[in-house]
Formats: C-alpha cells, sequence, structure tokens
C-alpha cells in the first residue's frame, strides 16, 4: 500500500504542499487533455465576460422545469450547539480542539441559521430558489447515535421543510454531511461496521417523520472527502492519518448508503433518493504512458471506487490490486456487500470543483489558476467532462449537481454592496459547461450553488467566503453579493 502514504490528499490545504506548477512538467508544450476514463476534453469554452443571457447570440436555455438551488449543511450555517437536545458531534470536538481549525473557529454559532431560518426561507424565496439542498444533523435527531428521537431536533426540520414548501422550494436533504455523533467515534466511529446500521437507523427515523415532505434524499455526502480528509490528510474530524483505516471506512460509508437506500425503501415512500460524490476529472500531466497510467489509477481512488461500487456492484480491480488483499478494507467486505451497496438509486449527485493534473510519478500537478481555495483549480470545462463521463460510462442515471462555487475575497463595501465578480464568471462558466453537457444528452435536472450562505468552511473556519449571500458574522446581518443578484435573474430567465 505504498501508494496510499503519498497520494490522495489532494483536498485543501494538503494539497499546496504536493502540488508542482504544471508547466515545471511541460515546458511550453500544451498538455494533453484527455482526461482518463472520461473520453477526452471539448475546446474550452471561452468566457465572454459581457455576456449576459439576453444577449441572443450567447443566450443558453435550460430546460423549463430546470431545478435552481443553493446548497448548505448543518454543522456549516446551524450553530445551536447546544440548543434543543442536539449532541455533540464529531466536528464539535474537532472544532473545539486547539490547533485544528484556523483562527481558533467553531461551529458553534456559525450562521445561526437555527435561529434565523424564517429569515433565511425569505432570502431564498428572494432569490428565486427552485430547490435547497440542506442536511439534517444527526446528533440533533438521535444526541448519543442511537435509540429514540428526539422530537425538537425533528421539529426544526419540520419546520424548515414546511417552510421551503410554503415558499414553492423543493427540499433536498442530505442524511449526513460529515457531523457523525461523538458517542459513535467513541464506538469506532466508520471503521465500526456497525455504524453503516446505526446509520441505516436514523435514517429510518427521519424517512419515517420527514416522509414524502422531502422529495430527493441524499445519503452520504462526499464519503470520499472523509476517507481523504478525516483518515489520510488528518485536516477534518476526526483527524486522523491512517491509510489502512481510511478505506475500510470508505467501505463502510458505502455500505452505509446502501442500507440507507433499502431503509427508505422499506418505508414505501415515493422520494426518490442517491448519494453525492464530488467527481474529480483525473488528466494525465503530460502525455507519456507513466502519467496516463497513474492518472487512471488516480482515476479510481478519486472516482471509480464510489461510482462503480454503487452504480455496478463492483469495486474496480485495479484500486482493489493496489491496495493489496490484506488490506482491512479488502478483508472487511463481506458477501452481500456489494448487492446492498448497489442497491437501486433514483439520481445520482455530482460535486464538481477541480481537475486533478497527475504526473507519471503519481503526483499533482496545476495547470489553471486556483481561488483562494488552493486546492481548487478553476477549469469549466472539468463540469462538462464530469457529467458526460458519468452518462457515458454508466448510463443515463438522472443527475443534480449539488455543489459547485469557489471562494472569493468578499468585502461588505460603504455603499452595502459586494461586487464578488469573480464569483459571476466561475458560475456562469461552469453552468454553460453544464449546459452544453445537457444539449448533448446529459439527464441533469437541477443545479445547486455552493453556497447559499457564507458558512464554517471546515479547517479553513470563516475565512473563506462561499456564500451568494454574504454574512456579517458580529451582526448576523446578510447582505446579496453581486452574484445573487445576477444567479436570481438567471433563474428567472432560464438562462445564462
Ligand atoms: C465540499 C463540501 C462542502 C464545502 C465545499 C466547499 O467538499 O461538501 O461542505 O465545504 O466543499
Amino acid at each position: 500500500m505504498s501508494i496510499l502514504t503519498r497520494r490522495h490528499l489532494l483536498r485543501r490545504a494538503a494539497l499546496s504542499a504536493a502540488a508542482t506548477p504544471v508547466g515545471a512538467v511541460l515546458g511550453t508544450t500544451a498538455l494533453a487533455t484527455t482526461a482518463t476514463g472520461l473520453g477526452g476534453c471539448q475546446p474550452t469554452d471561452q468566457a465572454d465576460d459581457t455576456a449576459t443571457a439576453s444577449d441572443p447570440a450567447t443566450r443558453r436555455s435550460f430546460p423549463p422545469d430546470f431545478g435552481w438551488g443553493a446548497a448548505t449543511s448543518a454543522y456549516q450555517i446551524e450553530g445551536a450547539a447546544k440548543e434543543d437536545g442536539r449532541g455533540e458531534s464529531i466536528w464539535d470536538t474537532f472544532s473545539h480542539t486547539p490547533g485544528r481549525i484556523r483562527n481558533g473557529d467553531t461551529g458553534d454559532v456559525a450562521a445561526d441559521h437555527y435561529q434565523r431560518y424564517a429569515e433565511d426561507l425569505d432570502l431564498m424565496r428572494d432569490l428565486g430558489l427552485r430547490s435547497y439542498r440542506f442536511s439534517i444533523s444527526w446528533p440533533r435527531i438521535q444526541p448519543d447515535g442511537t435509540g429514540a428521537a428526539n422530537r425538537r431536533g425533528l421539529d426544526f426540520y419540520r419546520r424548515l421543510v414546511d417552510g421551503l414548501h410554503e415558499r414553492g422550494i423543493a427540499p433536498m436533504a442530505t442524511l449526513f454531511h460529515w457531523d457523525l455523533p461523538q458517542s459513535l467515534q467513541d464506538t469506532g466511529g466508520w471503521e465500526n461496521r456497525d455504524v453503516a446500521q446505526r446509520f441505516a437507523d436514523y435514517a429510518t427515523i427521519v424517512f419515517d417523520a420527514l416522509g414524502d415532505r422531502v422529495p430527493v434524499w441524499l445519503t452520504i455526502n462526499e464519503p470520499k472527502t472523509v476517507v481523504q480528509n478525516g483518515y489520510l490528510s488528518g485536516h477534518h474530524a476526526p483527524g486522523r492519518q491512517d491509510p489502512d483505516a481510511a478505506y475500510l471506512v470508505a467501505h463502510h460509508l458505502q455500505l452505509a448508503h446502501g442500507l440507507a437506500v433499502r431503509a427508505l425503501r422499506a418505508t414505501g415512500g415515493t422520494s426518490r433518493i442517491g448519494p453525492a460524490f464530488n467527481l474529480h476529472p483525473c488528466y494525465p500531466g503530460d502525455d507519456t504512458a507513466a502519467a496516463a497510467a497513474a492518472a487512471r489509477l488516480y482515476d479510481g481512488y478519486e472516482n471509480r471506487l464510489y461510482l462503480d461500487s454503487a452504480l455496478t456492484g463492483n469495486y474496480p480491480a485495479d484500486v482493489l490490486a493496489d491496495l493489496g488483499s490484506d488490506s482491512r478494507m479488502v478483508r472487511g467486505i463481506r458477501d452481500d456487500d456489494l448487492d446492498i451497496i448497489s442497491s437501486p438509486i433514483d439520481l445520482l449527485a455530482v460535486q464538481y470543483y477541480t481537475p486533478i493534473y497527475v504526473t507519471a510519478s503519481g503526483g499533482t500537478a496545476h495547470r489553471w489558476p486556483t481561488s483562494e481555495a488552493d486546492w481548487q483549480q478553476i477549469y469549466p470545462d472539468g463540469m462538462y467532462d464530469t457529467l458526460t463521463r458519468v452518462t457515458r460510462d454508466y448510463g443515463p442515471i438522472p443527475l443534480t449537481v449539488t455543489e459547485n462555487g469557489l471562494p472569493t475575497p468578499d468585502v461588505l463595501g460603504a455603499d452595502g454592496t459586494v461586487a464578488d465578480d469573480g464569483r459571476v464568471t466561475y458560475l456562469r462558466d461552469h453552468l454553460r459547461a453544464a449546459h452544453r453537457a445537457i444539449a448533448e444528452g446529459v439527464p441533469l435536472e437541477s443545479f445547486h450553488v455552493w453556497s447559499l450562505l457564507d458558512n464554517f468552511e471546515w479547517a479553513e473556519g470563516y475565512e473563506q467566503r462561499w456564500g451568494l449571500i454574504y454574512v456579517d458574522y458580529p451582526t448576523q446581518r446578510r447582505v446579496f453579493k453581486r452574484s445573487a443578484h445576477w444567479y436570481r435573474q438567471v433563474i428567472a430567465d432560464n438562462a445564462v
């Protein structure tokens, strides 16, 4: 498993140390733009900074019922860490551990959404959202991760869901966005196979309470990030650096996903359900066969490990071989597990932020400008490649983009405006790339900007601002950024 000790540390802080500027690898030669397993790149969709949806020459109209949305997650916005019987999560523990989070920030207050949800619902309505993706905090529902439901926790989400319906916004709820009850971590967390069953029990409580009021459920947000950041680099909760544990955790997260899908079917409900994967197109960093082979294996760890198991019922053979038959993951796979993991789903949620360029030695390289998040390269064609790849390789399963966005250095001006023009350009270019995929037959039904509001960005605390809506943390005042005004117009036009 030598590969695991130096690989898969892409996310966030870890990348900056590992990456080599691609120019150093390539000189002036253009980079090979064939993505491994992605079937090749299309020409770059040139940005035109002056174009608006009303320019007939550049206007791209979306399907009539397209689900324009925005996304958040519980720990990142809710605050109210001790309210109404909420238990502790691993992110409470982690953020309160000195040295873990930039500036010592925690999610104790965050954007105070738990108290201000009604105001936030009105902002969503003003934005014109048709879909809102949020997550449910497991420790609000089961403070210790097992046993009876905490009614006050469920009531919060009932109020939220009712408020969405009242405003004509479709709720899309993620069951797990990383805030595992600390009591379950104390029993081994996701290394403990039993936690997958606990997750299905929790999911059943939530399905019973909210049922068909939530038309789309997402099981687990970005299992890969839990694996890579929580158990390889260790800069997310629970802060481990243990490659052998990491991939056992991957298997248990996939198992938990499958068990939750079955739990929903068992309720007889009519809602749809699927997983939420962050997919990274993996391109060779140069035109050598070694780089192509390295990119292919990288793609296995980044994408196929999750896609293949959920959609085809197999783990990719190259990844299993690389892990080795003595790895805890391979030893942990039981007879029916892959049948459970590949229980039929209704849709697949895709989150796209960045491509990865893989060098011949298996390292990573930068080719495109980064945002304030140093792991993120801005490459809209990667959105097109990702969406078309999923359809080509896995068939016409309905897709939703549940996260796409970037952090920008937003400042609330004296005139009360926030000029986040970089976010407008980014979103427009990524939406155009998504539109191109739809035009070529990709069944993409909705798109959610990350994020609705500025929020607690995990190890980066509050320093990075990802929202369409600015949050002035000392006062909790919300202000539409320029991108929010722009997005409202995109939604009204149904075009970009
Ligand atoms: C994704 C996470 C989300 C947010 C964005 C920037 O990986 O799902 O919570 O942190 O990145």
